[in-house]
């Protein structure tokens, strides 16, 4: 999820991209770039330097030439490619006469990289976005017409993009699309603007047009004109600005974290986005040997609280898929103790910062001993994925709020790939069956939309247990991972006591505890499990506790059992998880918000924890 900007007339570009940039960081900030031209002339400059990048990119346009009157701009939140300058945008084609920015994914980034070599065209970077500039500079051989030669480029592209771009050889335009990938545009007396959210075009118009899908934008100095990828002309209706700053970072949420949470269909979209190439998994970060992913008899998956709890979810697909022993441990353990691991060990370290020191320390050991090291990251570059032998980056977009949301859901995705390519390696798993498991998590984005959409159930039940002091949140087999996330969730940000235990143990201690007061909120998956957990839930109504349940939408017994019920589709058993931890994410917010608490940074703690 990266933010983009551009400007055409007037004479101030420049300056109003550098602005614009400054307030679309909290898209992305790992890099920033920028593109300037006028008469027959193209400038950029581009710089990478972690959360300055902006300021850093705003020092080298000291450099610019002056009067330039069309620009684009671009903060980079990687996806593909490290966050390094040669990465940043705007990408340039072989002759330095394109310029172009962009926020999405290329699904087919690597075919289209082929061909495009096999025409002689040299790549400099390692990113997706590069095969468009290149793509454009054929198109425009054929007229010379920048539009016409977008509208030819947008059918061969697979996946996400908001795409912008400016030629040396075309004074006075700017020529953008999109699909998936929002963009806006707007325009006031003799400039226009693009951007891709409305923090860019703030201060500079009252109102805006959002683009429609496929639809090729022209933008003159104080002119735009849409028109369909036949060249119809498409009539946009305006929206005017109502945002104030602030709410337009938030995209019109209340908070980050409502706002991660609304993310989470298009972040589990992005991280499922081009894993699959001529029928077989493709996790092109990855870079392992396929011989030692096929040889080793062990996994470890090592993480500290959200991410520990997706190594949970983890340790069934690759048990399940892969047939391979796996254990889950809590970094801060592992690093500490003689765990036993060897060259023939998968040791995978889940964080979504990167840089979790007890993570990071503890892939370091395994390392040292031989092992097989994958990180799953959030952040391009980050320490454990320079530490680690391959990686397999979550692609959920800057996540701000410290309580995790979209990361999370993204890790548990992210590990289920590995564990599918892990079945085809070992052939512990068919074609088909892969197959059908990757159409499970291909169900997931749609799932979710309905999902996130839905926080009213929540709201009701978070007033009338608001007041409760005790919850224990309680699952078996996948439903367990689920009970520790939302109680995790719970603690963080409304400061209440949250257990969560494996529903079997309840007999075993919990259930002295279990008085009328206490919440219990039970996580009842399909699955052999779910009549367990009827008896379990029952065991806990007979002693007072108020229920909430999590269930499918097909579940009917828990209507009878329990106090209060959260739906989730119904969707294949191993895919679940990702689905059952949102209403405890919308629980736990609902419950903080309640109590007036600040969500985003919840008290004593941090979103990147780099001290022991
Ligand atoms: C902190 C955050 C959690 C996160 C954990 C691990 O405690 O508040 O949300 O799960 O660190 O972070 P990591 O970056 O390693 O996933």
């Amino acid at each position: 999820m990266c933010g983009i900007i551009g400007v055409v007339g007037g004479d101030r570009a420049l300056a109003t991209i550098l602005e614009g940039l400054a307030r679309l960081e909290y898209r992305g900030y790992d890099s920033a770039g920028v593109a300037l031209q006028s008469g027959n002339e193209l400038w950029s400059a581009r710089a990478a330097d972690g959360t300055r990048s902006v300021e850093a990119l705003v020092e080298r346009c000291t450099n610019a030439p002056a009067n330039m009157t069309v620009g684009i701009g671009h903060t980079r939140w990687a996806t593909h490619g490290n966050p390094t300058e040669v990465n940043a945008h705007p990408h340039l084609d072989c002759g330095n006469r394109i310029g172009l920015i962009h926020n999405g994914i290329i699904e087919n980034h690597s075919e289209l990289r082929e061909h495009l070599q096999s025409l002689g065209h040299g790549f400099r970077s390692a990113t997706d976005t590069e095969v468009m500039v290149h793509l454009m500079e054929e198109e425009l051989k054929i007229d010379g017409d920048l539009v016409q030669a977008t509208r030819r480029m947008l059918p061969q592209l697979r996946g996400a993009f908001a795409v912008a771009i400016i030629s040396a050889d075309h004074p006075n335009q700017v020529v953008a699309a999109r699909r998936v990938s929002p963009l806006i545009v707007g325009s006031r007396d003799d400039v226009s603007f693009l951007g891709s959210d409305i923090p860019a075009l703030m201060g500079h118009v009252d109102e805006v047009y959002a683009i429609e899908e496929d639809h090729v934008v022209d933008l003159r100095p104080g002119t735009i004109s849409v028109t369909d990828l036949e060249g119809n002309t498409v009539h946009v209706e305006p929206v005017t600005i109502t945002w104030d700053i602030e709410v337009a970072e938030k995209g019109g949420f209340k908070d980050f974290m409502t706002k991660e949470i609304h993310e989470q269909p298009e972040a589990i979209a992005a991280t499922l986005a081009d894993r699959t190439r001529d029928g077989f998994v493709a996790l092109d970060e990855l870079d392992l040997d396929e011989e030692d992913l096929r040889t080793i008899d062990k996994v470890v998956i090592i993480g500290c609280g959200s991410s520990y709890h997706a190594g949970l979810v983890g340790k069934f697909a690759i048990e399940a898929w892969g047939k391979l022993p796996t254990e889950v441990d809590i970094a801060s353990e592992f690093r500490y103790r003689d765990a036993i691991f060897d060259a023939s060990t998968l040791v995978v370290g889940v964080s979504q910062s990167g840089e979790t020191i007890d993570t990071l320390e503890a892939i370091k050991k395994a390392k040292k001993s031989g092992s097989k090291v994958i990180a799953v990251s959030n952040i391009v570059g980050a320490s454990m994925t320079r530490e680690a032998d391959g990686t397999i980056y979550t692609r959920a977009g800057l996540e701000v709020s410290v309580a995790s949301t979209k990361t999370v859901l993204a890790q548990v995705v992210a590990l289920e790939l590995l564990a599918l390519r892990l079945a085809e390696l070992r052939g512990t798993r068919s074609a088909e069956e892969i197959a059908e498991a990757m159409a499970d998590l291909q169900a997931l984005p749609a799932a979710l939309t309905q999902l996130v959409d839905a926080s009213e159930g929540p709201e009701a039940i978070a007033d009338a247990v608001g007041d409760a002091q005790d919850f224990f949140f309680l699952g078996r087999h996948l439903g367990f991972p689920v009970a520790l996330e939302g109680a995790l969730k719970l603690k963080e940000i409304s400061y209440l006591r949250a257990e969560g235990y494996p529903a079997g143990e309840l007999k075993h201690g919990p259930i002295a505890l279990i008085e009328p007061g206490v919440v219990v909120v039970a996580i009842v998956l399909s699955g052999p499990m779910a009549e367990k957990m009827y008896s379990n839930i029952a065991e806990v109504k007979a002693r007072g506790a108020t229920v909430i349940c999590v269930a499918e939408d097909s579940d009917h017994i828990v209507d009878s059992l329990a106090d209060y019920v959260l739906r989730i589709p119904d969707v294949a058993e191993l895919v679940a998880p990702v689905l059952a931890m949102v209403p405890l994410q919308q629980l736990a917010y609902a419950i903080a918000q309640a109590k007036g608490f600040d969500v985003d940074r919840p008290r004593n703690l941090a979103k990147t924890v780099t001290v022991e």
